[in-house]
C-alpha cells in the first residue's frame, strides 16, 4: 500500500498522482491535505506519512510540497525513512536500486505532470538491487553515531 502526502504546494500534482494510481489499479491511503487554497505546514504531512511507514500500515509513500525540499528533510529526520528528492527518473531509479528509498518526494511547483507520473512509475516499478555495498551504506545512514 502506498500512502501519500502533500501540502497546499504539492496539492494539485497530488492529484494527478492520484488520477495516475487509480487508473493502475494501485491502492493508496491518502493523508492530506485537501486543498491547495488553504496554507498548512509540510511537516505535518511528512509526519503523517512516516508515521503509517513505520508503523507498517504502508511501505511506500510519496510526499510533494512546492519544491519537494521542505517536506523530504521533514521525513527524513526517522530513522528507517529514505526520502529521495527526485527531479528526473534517473533519479528515482537510482533512488530505488541503490538507496532502498522507501519515500518519493517532488515539488508541485517544480515538475509537470508528464515528468512527474514518470517517476512515479520508475520509483514503484524499480527493485532494490540488494547489493551489499548498498546494504553497508544504507546502514550507515541510521546506525552511525558522530
Ligand atoms: C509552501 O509555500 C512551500 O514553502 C512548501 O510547499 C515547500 O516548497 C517547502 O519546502
Amino acid at each position: 500500500m502506498i500512502v501519500l502526502g502533500c501540502d497546499h504546494g504539492g496539492y494539485d500534482l497530488m492529484q494527478e498522482v492520484k488520477k495516475h494510481l487509480d487508473e493502475k489499479g494501485l491502492d493508496y491511503l491518502d493523508l492530506g491535505t485537501d486543498s491547495g487554497e488553504v496554507s498548512v505546514d509540510y511537516p505535518d504531512y511528512a509526519h503523517r506519512v512516516v508515521k503509517a511507514i513505520l508503523d507498517g500500515t504502508c511501505d511506500r509513500g510519496i510526499l510533494i510540497c512546492g519544491t519537494g525540499i521542505g517536506i523530504s528533510m521533514a521525513a527524513n529526520r526517522f530513522k528507517g525513512i529514505r526520502a529521495a528528492l527526485c527531479t528526473d527518473c534517473y533519479m528515482a531509479e537510482k533512488a530505488r536500486e541503490h538507496n532502498d528509498a522507501n519515500i518519493l518526494a517532488m515539488g508541485g511547483r517544480v515538475l509537470g505532470s508528464g515528468t512527474a507520473l514518470k517517476i512515479v512509475d520508475t520509483f514503484l516499478e524499480t527493485p532494490f538491487s540488494e547489493g551489499e555495498r548498498h546494504k553497508r551504506r544504507i546502514a550507515k545512514i541510521d546506525d552511525t553515531e558522530l
